[in-house]
């Protein structure tokens, strides 16, 4: 099967196959809502297999096939597969084959979902490989981008994003920043804690291809321009011992709250992230004083999952152009 089949990473997709899926997902919206109903993926089953902690993609993933008329099998965690009895990825590929239409992986081991969808004959979406990529989740992000632009009479051409918080190990920053380039030109600002940046192969990548980069270790910075700040949670759970030490009691200079909004951005400027924010005693990525406020955009970016998850089934198992044809009323 060709990486075209898949969706493993976003390198796969051009300007082109986005814009695509971006109208997909906007004919998704009756149904993501169920003002429409659709049975274009009806007798087709979803492996949903999870081997990391998800929330949003995990359900998301799972709606987003109902939706679409199908049925999901899953399975979370390594405790509750066969892997615990040392089954390899070649043999867990081979066999959810046989059983399923398409399946979505999420992995800690960056890379293994390109290995398991190496081995099967059914489109495979990468839901997270450690800290690799991330597609569907930049494909909502670009999503939500595009819609609260409309909303807002505003355009990716020129525009100022800012992506804060570990830029290192969020899988999420990765995948986004790739598909962020494919616009523009773009000013891109990236602010980490020092040793959390950017790798630098995806900022030579954005560079190469037009794009203003530059790159800080603070917030503490004017940003009155700012059209989007996309903040991002520290993934201790990839830290080493080592680096638990070093990072513990992390300045709050990389918190995006309602003093950092109010006082730092304007009243244009969107917040996004993908979500989970780390609400435990000394995190600091995304306060709660924001919750209310109509710039903050998270949850109107979970929504906006399950169109864009509807949209890369559709897409993968080529029904797209059938949805719409086979749409009626509740
Ligand atoms: N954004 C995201 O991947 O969330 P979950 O970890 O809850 O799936």
């Amino acid at each position: 099967m060709s990486q075209r089949q898949h969706l493993l990473t976003v390198d796969s997709l051009n300007r082109e196959r986005v814009d695509h899926l971006l109208r997909v997902a906007t004919r998704m919206e009756p149904i993501a809502q169920r003002r429409q109903v659709t049975r274009v993926l009806e007798g087709a089953v979803l492996g949903n297999l999870f081997f990391e902690a998800s929330t949003r993609t995990r359900v998301s993933f799972n709606a987003a096939f109902c939706r679409l008329g199908g049925s999901v099998c899953d399975t979370t965690g390594f405790t509750f597969s066969s892997m615990a009895k040392g089954e390899s990825l070649y043999d867990t590929s081979r066999v959810m084959s046989g059983y399923c239409d398409a399946i979505v992986m999420r992995h800690p081991d960056q890379g293994s979902v390109a290995e398991f969808a190496a081995a099967t004959n059914v489109p495979v979406i990468n839901g997270g490989d450690g800290p690799g990529e991330h597609p569907s989740q930049a494909l909502l992000d670009i999503y939500t981008i595009d819609k609260e632009f409309q909303r807002l009479g505003k355009s990716l051409g020129g525009a100022h994003i800012l992506l804060t918080g570990d830029l290192k190990y969020g899988r999420t920053v990765h995948s986004l920043i790739k598909l962020l380039s494919l616009y523009g030109p773009l000013r891109i600002t990236l602010v980490s804690p020092p040793g959390l940046e950017m790798p630098s192969q995806l900022v030579d990548l954005v560079t190469s291809r037009g794009h203003h980069v530059e790159q800080r270790n603070s917030l503490a910075s004017d940003f009155s321009d700012l059209d989007v700040v996309y903040a991002t949670r520290i993934q201790k759970e990839r830290f080493t011992d080592e680096m638990n030490e070093s990072f513990q009691g992390l300045s709050n200079d990389f918190m995006v709250n309602r003093d950092f909004l109010d006082q730092r951005c304007s009243e244009h400027t969107i917040v996004m992230h993908p979500l989970p924010r780390d609400s435990r005693p000394g995190a600091n990525d995304l306060n709660v004083d924001l919750n209310g406020d109509p710039r903050l955009a998270i949850f109107r970016q979970t929504d906006n999952g399950i169109p864009m998850r509807m949209a890369i089934f559709a897409t993968l198992l080529e029904v797209d152009e059938l949805v719409e044809k086979e749409m009626r009323p509740v």
